[in-house]
């Protein structure tokens, strides 16, 4: 169960109102962009007041999609990507991290949301090798299925699905667990998922009601979940990445793996002249590897 549990808002993904706080829009802001209205700044800089912490998580949290995508590419040799919940274009968005590692890099990009489609259409999917694609994450098995997405990914190769600060707009009402679980059927074996999620480990209770009442005004409402909650969406299936490698490590013969592969994003693999910033909540994250001895593909 998540920690709080607002009722079923219906979202209006395809309406661009100005005046309904928008999440791509919010998480804009936060990151200093420019792509959002007065609705979306006035709620965020309420959240900022009550819950300052909130800015350096949404900074941490970009930071750590970044740097995952760099280590994929190196420790795992992977090179095709569907980055779901894309989010508005910004900095270092995931093509441009790929292709600066490997320039025969693939990116798909998925949103649900027509505002981000309209600037990713336009931003992002400016080569043959990156796309984007409107999607659900809800609908998983619908979205690993459209045209396009079958057209550019090579599906006897490992995929890195991309799902950085998502899976938390997803209810328990529409089973986050089973998309972990059909995510694991439907991809080749040496996938893996560039995951987080926004967690209440310790963040008060009151604190936590708070958050969610603030993002029950958006289009879009937020399920904070615990850790424990959050890495029992991946059951005892998937491995992880070990958290704690740095990147100029000498690469194992074999990518080490742990059970449980989920930190503060900031503590994940962190660059060595970093500012690591303690924070008082925090989003969790890790990559998690589908791996299963003596199998080539799934
Ligand atoms: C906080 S932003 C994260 C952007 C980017 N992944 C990052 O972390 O930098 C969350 C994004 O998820 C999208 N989103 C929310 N629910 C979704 C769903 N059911 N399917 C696909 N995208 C969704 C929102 O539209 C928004 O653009």
């Amino acid at each position: 169960m998540s920690a709080s549990e607002p009722p079923n808002t219906p979202v209006d993904w395809d309406g661009i109102d100005p005046n309904v706080p928008n999440v791509a829009r919010m998480y804009d802001y936060m990151l200093g962009g420019k792509d959002n209205f007065a609705a979306d700044r006035d709620l965020v800089d309420q959240v900022l007041r009550e819950s300052p912490w909130v800015q350096a998580a949404a900074r941490h949290n970009r930071q750590f999609g970044g740097r995952a995508v760099e280590h994929v590419i190196r420790e795992l040799a992977l090179t095709q990507f569907i980055d779901i919940g894309s989010g508005l274009p910004t900095q270092d968005n995931v093509h441009q991290v790929a292709q600066r590692a490997c320039p025969q890099a693939c990116v798909v990009y998925v949103d649900i949301d027509t505002v981000v489609a309209c600037h990713a259409r336009a931003l992002l999917a400016t080569d043959e090798a990156t796309i984007f694609v409107v999607g659900d994450v809800r609908q998983i098995d619908k979205l690993l299925h459209e045209p396009e997405i079958r057209e550019l990914i090579a599906w006897d190769k490992p995929v890195v699905i991309v799902m950085v600060a998502v899976l938390h707009f997803v209810s328990d009402d529409h089973d986050p667990a089973a998309i972990i679980d059909t995510l694991w059927s439907m991809l080749p074996n040496g996938s893996a998922i560039i995951f987080t999620h926004a967690c209440t480990d310790g963040v008060s209770a009151d604190e936590v009601a708070t958050l969610t009442q603030r993002y029950r005004q958006t289009n879009a409402p937020v399920y904070a979940r615990s850790k424990q909650e959050i890495l029992g969406l991946f059951g005892d299936k998937w491995t992880w990445l070990d958290p704690d490698r740095g990147f100029d490590d000498k690469l194992p013969d074999e990518p080490r793996r742990v059970s449980d592969g989920l930190v503060p994003v900031q503590f994940w693999r962190p660059h060595p002249d970093a500012l690591i910033e303690e924070t008082a909540g925090n989003f969790i994250g890790g990559v998690a590897v589908r791996y299963e001895p003596n199998t080539t593909a799934a």
